[in-house]
């Protein structure tokens, strides 16, 4: 079964800036993808389709079967719980310790209080890092922040996990960790889409990669390809 489909789609912002044109593209249930591309060829753009941060100004993005273009505004909420998503700089709330970032994802969203506890405690050891459960994001390091977000993805057991650019501020040792930790939820069944200007992680995992150029599909390719630098 298809979990994400784009038939067709193009996003043009306002001030006529066409970010994506003529995109078509399928990912089954379970894939692991990276999307590579210089700066501005629509990575992001493409992102925010699946999450309905933006809507296309033509074609459909299905998710799971269904047009969320057409989604009522008030069903939106019900489409991102099932969608998490990781960003290059975290957004974490700064007077919030790890623990109540993640619980506070729950907490908008109704979860009964009583539950809250042990769904925390579950993804923090998921991410490892029950141990800094106390801190404040200030004290902790980029890493940890990145694992903190993580975590705060995965507290509503989304399908599909998006990530963007999710190791770009990060020493290698602390984006390997990262894909390790990625790469594991993807194996429980979540589709994992990654954008990253990292070739040497591309390179290393071996899953599928789309090339966006321009705002247009350049390649799509299975895991065994080796995927040449890219000029930025
Ligand atoms: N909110 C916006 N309003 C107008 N134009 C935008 C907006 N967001 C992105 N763009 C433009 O759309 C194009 C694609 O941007 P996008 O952010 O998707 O690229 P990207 O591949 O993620 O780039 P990067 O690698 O730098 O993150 C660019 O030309 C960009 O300037
Ligand atoms: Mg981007």
């Amino acid at each position: 079964m298809s979990v994400i489909e784009f038939t067709d789609v193009a996003l043009s912002y306002a001030k006529g800036n066409q970010a994506l044109a003529g995109v078509n593209v399928l990912i089954e249930k379970g894939e692991f993808v990276f999307l590579v591309g210089s700066t501005g060829s629509g990575k992001s753009s493409f992102l925010k389709l699946i999450y309905r941060d933006e809507l296309p100004s033509s074609g459909e993005v299905y998710i799971n079967n269904n047009d969320i273009t057409t989604l009522s505004k008030s069903k939106v909420p019900y489409l991102r719980r099932n969608i998490g998503v990781i960003f290059q700089d975290f957004k974490l709330l700064d007077y919030k310790t790890v623990f109540e970032n993640i619980a506070y994802a729950l907490e908008v969203t109704g979860c009964p209080s009583p539950e809250i506890p042990q769904k925390v405690e579950d993804v923090l050891s998921i991410v490892g890092l029950s141990e800094k459960k106390d801190r404040l994001p200030e004290e902790l390091s980029g890493g940890e922040k990145q694992l903190t977000s993580i975590a705060r993805a995965l507290v509503h057991n989304p399908s599909i996990l998006l990530a963007d650019e999710p190791t770009g501020n990060l020493d290698p040792d602390s984006t390997w960790n990262i894909m390790r930790i990625l790469d594991f939820i993807n194996s429980k069944g979540t589709t994992v889409i990654m954008a990253t200007h990292d070739m040497n992680i591309v390179n290393k995992m071996k899953k599928r990669v789309i090339v966006i150029e321009g705002g247009k599909v350049a390649s799509d390719e299975g895991p065994s390809m080796e995927i040449p630098e890219l000029k930025d």
